[in-house]
């Protein structure tokens, strides 16, 4: 009998030939959601929790993958049956922080202690990172999301990949392409311009996969110009295998069975969680000759050329413990980074530990960490901002921290088995009373108000309470500046959200604002140490904060004030025809972000693209320009150490660069590659 062969990294052809009809269609098509659901079924699996595997085929020594969530850490069931260990998994901070950073090394640090979080759990595949442009801010997964520039968005992506793959574990650029909304996100046709697509929303992921090769990539649940992307042979093997030269595999986001020869055909290669009935079809397909076999060896040989890669091929043999001390460090110093100082009047901060801080806000008590959905993540501990000043040296106001956790105990949303896996929403904020706020300001020397916001997968955003302050907020803040400035103590707002919010309206009533965005688990430390001076903020937005949501151009092609309930077949038929529903025409072209902010005649913006104050003052030399590079000094003429971020724009973003920490005096001379002019000429832009 010819000894049986196994599947080695040199020999794909030849299991190719010994693979049946059969096991080649269940190569493509995933093992469906035993993984996910382990942790609620007890499913017996390799790593509970994980969002989806692949099939084995024992008799040639192909083994199953595993493919794990999300972007701000590892997702996987914190317990298992029967087990006493538990399997917490660091909660680094989200995407859009991570890119306020502007510091790709620190986002490749992050990339990396993720990715060891990944091979010592047991995981070959990260279905990280998420990057789909910020086109509007009400879209409910922007948390996960970098910008609204490609060119942030695309370096900032390609370091984490570099992180994540420098494990040994890849990494899948998600979710491509336009997926820029999540109403009806499984139907909704996203029409957008060739030129508008290419410059914008595919130049990102042509940014990340020619600087960071991703294993893989998913192709997104929505429509693209009519055609669902997961069958899009113009953009799944044209644009993205022949002219940007990707090597690696295309997966679905986790769909049922749609056209899977179509899929195949367009260059689909895994169809996931994958359902039998995908093996079935492919099989039939194949046998009544309406699908070549020829296609389907095609990604059949990409699942193996992943399979080969991974550590479960490799029979690393995963720890179950990865150093989640050290990848605390890593997300607190990230968060850290990526804070943004928005006001500072008088110098208000850094505040001197040791005074009494009154902390207004149910998210000062229980900061959100990160945002919802299967970018969640089950984390060992989260450090609230009350825990990080108090560990920095301040004392909490104790009278108003005793009405705050009295009324979170009370008012904690239900669990669900949903919110189990993929988080909820926070505890509603707690109105305030006139004289809670004035005995605090009495006994206080300054004050924190929290304004938080929770977001997540599968549903967008809207303008009132959300977007929009409530009465109930803004009459708050009012009330404790009027309180707390009559005593002549200043007030800081912190804001703890995942999207933008409107900031016009009220942001000269207090002292200082600081954006936190969703920190992760060390949120408190990393917020506390911004507020103390410990850490000199350098972050800068990577998304305009608008004045109205209104001035936008892509506002009205969203959408904001759809309150509808759309599901998997109702948003196929029902809402077909439904504007922003069932299809969202990209009316507003190239004008995204300080694209249109830029433009002459254009309304002033709250706070810029690119803004962020430090504690320090900064020189920047003029830009020398010189064989596609830009050369600049930074000197810092403060007197405290910070780091600057440096961008180089011209009707669009070209360049950006970030000093390290230069000392009172101290300069940096900065060399930076330009990017790509923009394909289409715009029109003049502001002075
Ligand atoms: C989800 C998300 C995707 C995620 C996948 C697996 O629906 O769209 O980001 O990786 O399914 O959980």
């Amino acid at each position: 009998m010819a000894q049986q062969i196994s599947l080695q990294e040199n020999n794909i052809d030849q299991i190719l030939q010994e693979l049946s009809l059969k096991e080649k269609a269940s190569l493509v098509v995933g093992a469906g959601y035993r993984s996910m659901l382990a942790g609620i079924f007890g499913f017996r699996v390799p790593v509970p929790g994980a969002a989806g595997m692949t099939r084995d085929i024992p008799r040639l020594g192909i083994p199953a993958i595993v493919l794990s969530d999300g972007p701000a850490g590892v997702r996987i069931e914190p317990g298992r049956k029967g087990n006493k260990v538990t399997f917490y998994c660091t909660g680094f901070p989200i995407g859009s922080l991570l890119s306020s950073t502007w510091n790709t090394d620190i986002v490749e640090k992050v990339g990396a202690a993720i990715g060891n979080e990944a091979l010592e759990y047991g995981i070959d595949v990260m279905l990280a990172p998420g990057m789909n442009i910020q086109r509007n801010p009400l879209c409910g997964r922007n948390f996960e999301y970098f910008s609204e520039d490609p060119l942030l968005s695309g370096k900032t992506a390609a370091a984490y990949v570099r992180g994540i793959q420098s494990q040994g574990v890849g990494a899948c650029l998600k979710h491509y392409a336009a997926n820029n909304q999540e109403t009806n996100r499984f139907w909704n046709d996203s029409r957008v311009a060739e030129d508008v697509l290419r410059e914008i929303y595919l130049r990102n992921f042509e940014i990340a996969v020619k600087e960071s090769a991703p294993w893989t990539i998913m192709a997104s649940y929505n429509r693209l110009n009519g055609v669902h992307t997961q069958q899009d042979k113009w953009l799944l093997t044209d644009v993205l295998r022949e002219e940007w030269g990707f090597d690696g595999l295309v997966m679905t986001d986790w769909t049922g069975k749609r056209d899977t020869g179509a899929q195949i055909e367009a260059g689909c290669d895994l169809m996931e969680p994958g359902t039998g009935s995908q093996i079935r079809e492919l099989c039939r397909k194949v046998k009544a000759g309406e699908l070549s076999e020829e296609a389907l060896d095609i990604c059949v040989r990409r699942v193996l050329e992943l399979i080969v890669k991974t550590p479960s091929f490799k029979g690393h043999q995963p720890s179950l413990h990865p150093d989640l001390q050290a990848h605390a460090r890593v997300a607190l110093e990230a968060a850290e980074e990526g804070i943004v100082l928005l006001e500072n009047r008088d110098g208000t901060l850094p505040m001197d530990p040791g005074g009494q801080v009154a902390l207004f806000g149910v998210g000062s008590y229980q900061t959100l960490a990160g945002g919802t959905g299967s970018g969640h993540v089950h984390r060992p501990y989260i450090v609230n901002i009350a825990e990080g000043l108090q560990q920095e040296g301040f004392s909490v106001e104790p009278a108003l921290a005793d009405i705050y956790t009295q009324y979170i105990a009370k008012n904690q949303p239900k669990t669900s088995f949903m919110s189990r896996m993929v988080g909820g929403p926070g505890v509603p904020e707690m109105p305030l009373d006139k004289n809670t706020i004035q005995a605090a300001s009495a006994t206080a020397d300054w004050a924190v108000f929290t304004l938080s916001r929770q977001a997540g997968e599968g549903g967008d955003r809207h303008l009132d309470g959300d977007f929009l302050l409530t009465e109930d907020e803004t009459g708050a803040l009012s009330q404790v500046c009027n309180a707390f400035h009559q005593a002549g103590k200043k007030v800081v707002v912190v804001l703890n959200i995942g999207g933008v919010i409107e900031t016009a309206s009220w942001k000269d009533l207090p002292d200082a604002i600081v954006l936190a965005w969703q920190p992760g688990e060390e949120g408190g430390n990393a917020i506390a140490h911004i507020l103390s001076g410990k850490v000199n903020p350098s972050g800068c937005l990577p998304i305009s904060f608008p004045v109205d949501y209104f001035d936008l151009p892509s506002s009205a092609h969203f959408p904001y004030d759809f309150h509808g309930k759309e599901s998997f077949i109702s948003g196929k038929e029902k809402y077909a025809d439904v504007e922003n529903v069932g299809y969202t025409e990209y009316a507003e072209g190239m004008d995204v972000g300080y694209r249109f902010y830029r433009k002459e005649g254009a309304p002033a913006v709250s706070y810029p693209f690119g803004y962020g104050l430090s504690y320090t003052r900064f020189q920047v030399s003029e830009p020398i320009m010189m064989d596609g590079k830009a050369t600049l000094t930074v000197t810092n003429t403060g007197t405290v150490p910070g780091k600057k971020v440096v961008m180089v724009m011209d009707t669009a973003l070209r360049a950006f660069g970030k000093t390290a920490l230069l000392a009172p005096g101290a300069s940096q001379t900065l060399t930076l590659e330009l990017g790509p002019a923009r394909t289409k000429e715009t029109d003049k832009i502001k002075p």
